[in-house]
């Protein structure tokens, strides 16, 4: 009995020591694997860090503002196409963004920005994670902020192509000719910035959470693309890496809002050029799935 005394009161250290360790490491394996993601995938920006996740909510209920809200239902309008006309639509619409390149040489020639407000009403269409619309589309026409962004933009790009990126994906972009030089964000008559709101906020001022904001926005980007491409203008696709806070400071964007993408928009320059790419075929990229009836 004297001797299983001191057995058991060791055991029992241990048992606390193993119980209040992993109390805490939750949090501090959680940070880890965060810094180990970062670490594998340098093209992550780092400040594109969510703070929607369901630790943190968790963590911090009283923060967060549930929806009381209550809609009305409403009939649906539809508008019903007989086949054939279907057929034409959707293969017209094809033909139109098969012809949408990643142009980055862009003139200077001014758009008409009822243009550009038509494009970013239709990216808002997008739908969203319990209709948050978590985004913010910046425009930027004024020849000295852009060119701002430009500074910003290619100090950080130096740092990307010569340290962060490593060779594999310096390689893997050589193809494209891009290195750290935007001269696009000068030319390019506007630049739309579109911000991603990790979470928004109620009137209360309480934090409301923004589910699958990242998949949202990227769906309202993808809207915005085709719009550009409809409406005969060009951009590219970008995501420069490690400028975002920078460049939300510069824009006065507050801190919930996290830069998702950047888009020159303007006509393409008259020498422009972009790699003769190919896209994959239909029998690529679709399968159809057959149920085994054996
Ligand atoms: C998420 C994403 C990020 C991209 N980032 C860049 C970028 O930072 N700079 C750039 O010049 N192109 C960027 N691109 C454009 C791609 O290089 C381009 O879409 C690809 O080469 C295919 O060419 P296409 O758009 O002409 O079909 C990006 C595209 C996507 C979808």
């Amino acid at each position: 009995m004297f001797l299983l005394t001191p057995v058991l009161v060791a055991l029992v250290s241990i048992l606390m020591v193993w119980i209040f360790k992993n109390s805490d490491g939750g949090t501090e394996r959680r940070k880890g694997e965060a810094r180990a993601q970062a670490e594998a995938c340098p093209w992550v920006d780092e400040d594109l860090k969510d703070c929607t996740d369901v630790h943190q909510v968790e963590e911090d209920a009283n923060g967060w503002q549930e929806s009381e809200e209550d809609v009305e239902h409403i009939p649906f309008s539809h508008t019903r196409y007989p086949e054939r006309e279907m057929v034409r639509r959707s293969q017209e619409y094809y033909e139109l963004l098969s012809k949408r390149r990643s142009v980055r040489f862009i003139s200077n020639e001014q758009v008409p920005m009822e243009v550009i407000d038509n494009v970013i009403k239709a990216a808002g269409t997008a739908p969203s994670g319990a209709h948050t619309e978590p985004w913010t589309f910046v425009v930027v026409k004024d020849p000295d902020t852009k060119h701002q962004i430009r500074e910003i933009i290619e100090e950080e790009e130096e740092i990307n192509y010569l340290k962060r990126m490593g060779p594999r994906w310096v390689t893997d972009l050589r193809k494209f000719r891009t290195n750290w030089i935007k001269e696009y964000l000068d030319t390019a008559p506007v630049l739309i910035l579109v911000f991603k709101q990790v979470h928004g906020f109620a009137a209360n001022g309480k934090k409301k959470i923004h589910y699958y904001n990242e998949i949202s926005v990227s769906i309202a980007c993808g809207i915005l693309l085709a719009a550009l491409q409809n409406a005969g203008l060009v951009t590219v696709t970008t995501t420069p890496l490690n400028c975002g806070s920078r460049l939300r400071v510069l824009l006065g964007r507050p801190a919930n809002e996290k830069l998702l993408m950047l888009l020159p928009v303007g006509y393409p320059s008259e020498d422009a050029t972009v790699p003769d790419l190919t896209r994959k075929p239909l029998d690529q990229i679709m399968l159809f799935y057959f149920l085994k009836t054996s």
